[in-house]
């Protein structure tokens, strides 16, 4: 396949239902006991941070970008990411990620949190949460709570449980 033919859009609704299929491949019916799920439910994403790789008509990757609040701080969670197995490992999966977090900086947000393997996202501007600063409504191994700061030291700013902005008082 050429990464000529793949565009990257900004999502829309229609892509609605191959995103939900992409995420169903990628995760499986697990991912609605994840703490991440969770927090997703509180509310909607924010689709003018959220892309999709397209080739040949079709959704082949994506990622959303959901508001959050943490204590009376504001960031954003990345999430999910997901690429159809055919087309993983030809970069689209950080290009998504670079254009969530260029996205987010263009917008004015200070922080964007996960819940994702250090070892991919490490590369791509995101380290651990000092443990212990937040807390995740389901369990989470504190080792895949990672942030990338907009703003250097905006992690600070974020305490307690993590929640959809939605559900903030
Ligand atoms: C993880 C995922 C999004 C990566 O997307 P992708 O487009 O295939 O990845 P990229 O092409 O951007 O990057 C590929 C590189 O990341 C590495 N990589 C992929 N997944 C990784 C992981 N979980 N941990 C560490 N490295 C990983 C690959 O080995 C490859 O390394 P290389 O460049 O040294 O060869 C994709 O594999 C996927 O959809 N997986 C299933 C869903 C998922 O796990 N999503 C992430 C949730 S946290």
């Amino acid at each position: 396949m050429s990464l000529a033919d793949v565009a990257y859009l900004p999502e829309t609704p229609a892509h609605d239902p191959e995103i939900d299929a992409l995420n169903e491949e990628a995760f499986g019916p697990g991912r609605f006991t994840r703490a991440a799920y969770r927090i997703r439910e509180g509310g909607p994403h924010d689709r003018s941070l959220s892309f999709v790789a397209v080739k040949g008509g079709a959704v082949i990757a994506s990622v959303r970008m959901t508001p959050i609040a943490a204590g009376k701080g504001r960031s954003l969670m990345l999430g999910p990411l997901a690429v159809r197995p055919a087309h993983k490992n030809l970069g689209i999966g950080r290009r998504l990620v670079a254009m969530a977090l260029a996205a987010a900086a263009a917008a004015g947000w200070a922080s964007v949190l996960l819940v994702g393997d250090e070892p991919y996202y490490g590369p791509l501007g995101f380290s651990k949460i000092p443990y212990g600063q937040l807390s995740m409504p389901r369990p989470v191994d504190l080792n895949r709570l990672l942030i990338h700061e907009i703003v250097p030291g905006a992690t600070a700013n974020l305490t307690g449980e993590v929640m959809h902005v939605a559900q903030a008082r």
